[in-house]
Order: C-alpha cells, then structure tokens, then sequence
C-alpha cells in the first residue's frame, strides 16, 4: 500500500515515515524543505534501509500539486504534516500561515478528490482547545478562540475538512497532538529547529550542549503545583505510531464517520520544573535556568483525556517522561558529534 506522506523530512513526519515502512508501506514524500533537509531522507534509508521516494515542491502550488497526484493513482492514504507551526511568527505574519497552511491543505484534498484517492490523516493540535474550562480535555470540549493565527489554521482546517467530506467519499481522522518531544531511540532522526528553539525540550538540550547559555522558564506564578505551566509531553515515536493506525483503522473500513478526531498524548501533565528534572536526572547535566516573566499567549495547563484514542484507536503513549528527554538528550549530542 503507498502512502503520501506530505512534510515527511520534518519532525513529525520523518518518525511517521519510519513506522510506515517498517510495517510494510510503501512511502512517497513531499517536502519543500522549508523547515527540513534531504538529509534526514539518508537517515530514514539507515534505519529501515529503505530511501523514501521523493519529491520537493511547494504543496500550494495547485498545478504541481495536482500533478504529482494524477501521476500517483495508485496511493491509498495521505498523511498531511506539511505546515508552518512557530506560534510567535504567525502572529507577526500571519498571511504566510494562513496562505501556506489552507491553500496547501485545499490542494491536497483537490487532488485527493480527482484521483479518488480515500483515506486522509490530518495533523491538528490541542491548541485547538485554548485553555479548557476541564481538564483532562476530552475531543468533545468546546473549540476555544484560537490564540493565535497558527491554532486559527488548524481550527479553520479542520472545518475544510468537514465541509469537503459533506461533498466527497473521502475519510478523514484529524489527530490533535499535545506536545510532542523526543527522538527516534537510533539519534538518526529528531528534531532540528532552525535558529533559536521556542520549544522547551529542544531549548533545554542546546542550552546543556553549550549552544545557549541559559533556558528562561516562562512564570513561576501559574496555579500549579510547583508554579510552572502543565502540558502533556509525548514521545514523537509514540504519536509516529498512531497515524500508522489511524490509516489501518480506514483502510480496514473500521471508522465510524467520515471525520473523526482523536486526542493524542499520554493523559498525564507534566511542569517545565518536572520536564527539567527529569532532563538533569537522565543526563547528569546540571541545566542553567532562571525563572523570568511569563510568556504572551501561553495556555496555564492542559493536558489530554486520552480514553477515547485508546478504546478506538487500540493505541497508547508507552514512553515515559525520562524516557522522553533522554531521547533528546542523545540527538542533540548526536548531532553535536556529526
Ligand atoms: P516540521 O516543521 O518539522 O515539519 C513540517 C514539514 O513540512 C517541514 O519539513 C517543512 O519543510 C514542510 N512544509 C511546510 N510547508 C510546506 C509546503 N507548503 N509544501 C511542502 N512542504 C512544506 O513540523 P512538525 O513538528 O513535524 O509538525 C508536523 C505537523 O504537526 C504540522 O502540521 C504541525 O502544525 C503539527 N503539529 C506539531 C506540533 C509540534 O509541537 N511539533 C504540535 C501540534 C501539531
Ligand atoms: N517554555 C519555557 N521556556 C522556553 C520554552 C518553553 O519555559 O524556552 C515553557 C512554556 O512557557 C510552556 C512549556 O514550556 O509552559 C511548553 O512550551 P512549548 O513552546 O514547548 O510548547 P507549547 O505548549 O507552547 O506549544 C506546542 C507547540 C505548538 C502547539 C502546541 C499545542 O509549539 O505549535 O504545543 O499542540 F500548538
């Protein structure tokens, strides 16, 4: 069975990629490496011993994007990663967000829909949540007013994404992810933010690596146990895991609607001090932090009611918190070596 999977050399996708084939799939990629390189395509091929195909173009571009689909008629399932995700730079340009992320997904269901191409995964967040008057948050809370152009894209896809099934024979599952962090247990593929992280877990490695020379934890003044924000930390091999379901699960004819939504994370909250003890205990570094102000637009806690993806999906986050930031803490000296 072939399986697009678009953003495939980017974080999410390149472990998704991975699984993919490691159950037999066979993958086609497509990447504009804007936020990724051709590289990590090697880096696959050393792991499963099998060099992803590949093409790189720019996904709202409708004339290629439709012609990479009418000359692949043979691909079951798509696995649509590809977007821009910085929280902060969609604020400041919030055109190319909304330009790249909706006109990227509108071509690819256009070409779904030509080439009768039938089972898609989306890529959401819980950001779609804002902060929930309930915790854990359920896929039947209420959708907050996004905080910022980049959760508005994922809101306003999703509704894409409802509106064209109305009209089409295509079946989605949207997985809204937590927060994902971690590396793939070889350190040949992980994350690899491009300048200054935003992310707490790949700003906590560079800063113990040397690359920083202190991590600001954003308020210690939260209602929280230790003052610090709560959210719910995911390996990304267990989140790479659970789209190769979500395509099992359609192709297998086991969905109960046309869209379905499942949270992914491990139903657990974790504080940015617990995330950096964690890190200090699996890497005996002691990491250089001071608490500063809190940062705009940050959501106090949330963390995922995860009963309904494990009931329907068959599917739980197996890796622990340690397990988590050793992962990363092994990439990030990986990549320091190369
Ligand atoms: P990433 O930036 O590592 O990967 C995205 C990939 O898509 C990159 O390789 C980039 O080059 C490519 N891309 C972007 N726009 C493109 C376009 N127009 N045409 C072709 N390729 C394009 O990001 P990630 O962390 O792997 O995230 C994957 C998906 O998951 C995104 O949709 C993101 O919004 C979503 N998500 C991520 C997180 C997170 O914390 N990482 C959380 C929730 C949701
Ligand atoms: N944090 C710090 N210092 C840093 C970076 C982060 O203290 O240098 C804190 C934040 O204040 C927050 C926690 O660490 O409390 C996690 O922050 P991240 O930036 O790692 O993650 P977010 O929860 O803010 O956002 C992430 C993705 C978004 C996505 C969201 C929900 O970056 O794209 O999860 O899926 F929308």
């Amino acid at each position: 069975m072939k399986i697009l999977v678009t953003g495939g050399t980017g974080y999410i996708g390149s472990h998704t990629v991975v699984e993919l084939q490691q159950k037999g799939y066979q993958v086609v990629v497509i990447d504009n490496l804007s936020n990724s390189n051709e590289a990590v395509l090697d880096n696959i091929s050393k792991i499963t011993g099998i060099r992803p195909d590949f093409e790189c173009f720019d996904l709202i571009e409708r004339e290629r994007t439709l012609d990479f689909f009418s000359r692949n008629s043979d691909i079951t399932g798509v696995i649509h990663f590809a977007a821009f995700k910085a929280v902060g730079e969609s604020v400041a340009e919030p055109l190319k967000y909304y330009r790249n992320n909706l006109v990227s997904l509108m071509n690819i269901l256009e070409g779904m829909q030509l080439n009768k191409v039938p089972f898609l995964v989306f890529s959401s967040s819980c950001t779609v949540y804002g902060q929930p008057e309930e915790l854990p948050v359920s896929e039947t809370s209420p959708i907050q007013k996004a905080f910022s152009p980049y959760g508005n894209t994922k809101q306003i896809s999703e509704e894409i994404i409802g509106d064209f099934l109305e009209t089409s024979d295509v079946k989605c599952i949207a997985l809204r992810y937590f927060n994902p962090i971690g590396a793939h247990e070889s350190s040949l593929i992980g994350e690899l933010p491009l300048g200054i992280p935003n992310n707490l877990v790949p700003f906590i490695t560079q800063t113990a690596i040397g690359l920083r020379s202190q991590l600001k934890v954003f308020g210690n003044d939260y209602n929280t146990p230790d003052g610090t924000p709560i959210r719910d930390y995911i390996h990304v091999v267990d989140l790479a895991k659970a789209h190769v379901i979500a395509i099992e699960r359609m192709t297998n004819g086991n969905n109960k609607k046309a869209l379905e939504v499942f949270n992914l994370g491990t139903g657990n909250g974790q504080t940015v001090l617990e995330v950096i003890k964690s890190f200090e205990k699996v890497s005996g570094e002691k990491l250089n932090y001071v608490i500063v102000e809190r940062r705009a637009g940050d959501v106090e806690k949330v963390w995922a009611d995860t009963r309904f993806a494990n009931a329907e999906l068959g599917w739980k986050a197996a890796m622990s918190l340690d397990e988590m930031t050793l992962s990363a803490w092994n990439w990030e000296k990986a990549i320091a070596n190369k």
